[in-house]
């Protein structure tokens, strides 16, 4: 018997009620009806429901909650309708693999965070974390439902609590699509990673608010776009539209395990690719005042030249991101000479630290290539903190037990060269370019202190200092002396490091490391 006859034979008033699910149910994934996903549209964006069918494989994704209704009667609300209540939950597969998904409808009500809005979420979150599972959110939202009162302000404090509990278990992704102000964007803020659609905005206070306050006339873009957000380190990656800032997520979830117990996904064939690549031999100036880019050498040594870089545009001094290296994730910083010389600030290490502590969590493998001068001096620096901020990249990397791999390529002095992850800090290998000057500061500094006597008794002091440089460097800050005393443990051409990489991340594979029982460490915030 077929469905349609199985169907025809169901009594009148089952065959009713089904009608009016249909009708019921079309009525609701209407969301705020033609009028308003038209204005949704005519404003360059997507609807909630669209953003989620380019996301998820669309045959696959299940909806949870569609039948959820407000309870609120203040201000007329008692019988309004709000489809969805403003946003659209359940779970599907992106590239084969699971998410869970809540994308926030404005064409309804302003994808205004009600109570069951906010439950919603929550259910989607608590989900997530029970199956080991991605979350992630389309933000787009005039905020906490006015009428609802403290409903909806206990609505955003159920969700943080949830962020914070899925910290560290399941990546958490943000998308913002349109408004995503005050209180709202702590949830954002308490997940991973946030990708900004031009156009939105995100702030704790708004440029309207600010006039009145503070007296500073600001608009809603320089306040709180995208370009602005990524300067001030809170969003990771900008996209142009909503298609682009899918396309970023899924490329961003291709890189990362479903969830802490999982390893990154492998898409190696288990077969080592250990190339020897000579361009690589000339690519560090013989100056070493002089600068170069690190992103092509980063290029050159990953899986096919792919490597997605994470929080361009904040403390460009530092480079972030994710790779492969024989099919498997890699988490890779390096020093960007191009940018202060590499130096490291209170943004960098800030930058630096949060991605060594998100690899750790889940299990992917580090990668740092070195080339630091130090600690940028200065006023500002100091008075900023750069004690408390430079400490947490030391801490993150002490911490973390996943693989650890530093490559010398250049400068490594003093501090910054500790922590951009030496030997000492439980760098598992460590190698150094034939140029590398590993030394407790810069060969300009140290012989302006050990020889300062002699530098101004001499007839011509410039020589003689340039010649203590040329000493110093010679016998104290070249790789052999680090390479003597075990810090080092090989010295490598930079055409070999790929093949360097590769077999070291094959032998780290099953790498243990264990630490002693604590509820937790306490990295300097
Ligand atoms: C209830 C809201 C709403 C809100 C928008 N709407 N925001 N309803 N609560 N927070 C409704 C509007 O009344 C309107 O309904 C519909 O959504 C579309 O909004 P428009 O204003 O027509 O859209 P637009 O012109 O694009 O402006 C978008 C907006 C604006 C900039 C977001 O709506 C706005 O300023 N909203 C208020 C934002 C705000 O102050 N939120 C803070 C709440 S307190 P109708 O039925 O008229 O079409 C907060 C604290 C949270 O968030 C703390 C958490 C820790």
């Amino acid at each position: 018997m077929t469905q349609q006859e199985l169907a025809r034979q169901a009594p009148p008033t089952m065959r009713a009620r089904i009608e009016s699910l249909r009708q019921y149910r079309q009525r609701l994934e209407q969301g705020g009806g033609p009028d308003r996903i038209a204005r949704q549209h005519q404003a360059g964006k997507l609807t909630a429901r669209e953003r989620i069918h380019l996301l998820i494989e669309p045959e696959t994704f299940q909806e949870l909650f569609l039948f959820a209704r407000h309870r609120c009667t203040a201000f007329g609300m008692a019988d309004k309708e709000i489809p969805a209540e403003g946003v659209i939950t359940g779970c599907g597969s992106v590239d084969g693999r699971q998410v869970f998904v809540a994308a926030q409808d404005f064409t309804v009500a302003g994808g205004s965070v009600g109570e069951m809005h906010a439950d919603k979420i929550c259910q989607t979150m608590d989900l997530a974390f029970k199956c080991g599972s991605p979350f992630i959110t389309i933000n787009d939202s005039g905020g906490a439902r006015i009428q609802e009162g403290i409903d909806a302000l206990s609505g955003y404090g159920r969700i943080f609590y949830r962020n914070v509990l899925l910290s560290g278990v399941v990546p958490q992704i943000a998308i913002i699509a349109g408004p995503c102000a005050g209180g709202a964007a702590y949830s954002p803020a308490l997940m991973d990673f946030i990708i900004m659609v031009r156009g939105s905005e995100m702030f704790i206070t708004g440029p309207e608010v600010l006039k009145q306050v503070t007296g500073e006339h600001v608009t809603g873009d320089e306040l709180g776009g995208p370009e602005a957000q990524v300067r001030s380190g809170v969003a990771h990656f900008i996209a142009e539209n909503d298609v682009e800032a899918i396309a970023i997520c899924k490329r961003l979830l291709s890189f990362l395990p479903a969830n802490n117990l999982e390893d990154p996904p492998d898409r190696g064939d288990g077969e080592l690719r250990l190339f020897n690549d000579p361009v690589l031999d000339t690519i560090i100036p013989a100056d070493p005042r002089e600068p170069y880019d690190v992103i092509p050498i980063i290029k050159r040594i990953v899986d096919d030249g792919d490597f997605l870089e994470v929080q361009r545009g904040f403390a460009d001094n530092a480079v972030i991101g994710f790779a492969r290296i024989d099919g498997s994730t890699v988490g890779i910083v390096a020093n960007q000479p191009m940018v202060m010389a590499g130096v490291l600030d209170i943004d960098a290490s800030d930058k630096i630290a949060r991605f060594v502590r998100f690899c750790n969590a889940f299990n992917i493998p580090l990668i740092t290539f070195i080339d630091v001068p130090g600690f940028l001096p200065g006023v500002a620096q100091e008075r900023g903190g750069i004690i408390r901020h430079g400490a947490k990249m030391l801490f993150a990397y002490s911490a973390a037990t996943t693989p650890k791999i530093s490559i010398i390529l250049r400068k490594a002095y003093g501090g910054a060269y500790l922590a951009m992850c030496g030997k000492d800090l439980g760098a598992d290998r460590v190698a150094a370019w034939p140029g590398a000057e590993i030394a407790v500061m810069g060969p300009e500094g140290a012989v302006n202190i050990i020889y300062r006597d002699q530098i101004k008794q001499a007839d011509d002091p410039a020589a003689a200092r340039a010649e203590f440089v040329r000493q110093y460097r010679a016998e104290f800050a070249s790789p052999y002396v680090g390479a003597g005393r075990n810090l080092i443990d090989s010295i490598i051409a930079p055409s070999e490091t790929r093949r360097y990489l590769s077999l070291a991340l094959a032998s780290l594979r099953t790498k243990r490391e264990f630490r002693p029982q604590k509820k937790h460490g306490l990295v300097p915030l």
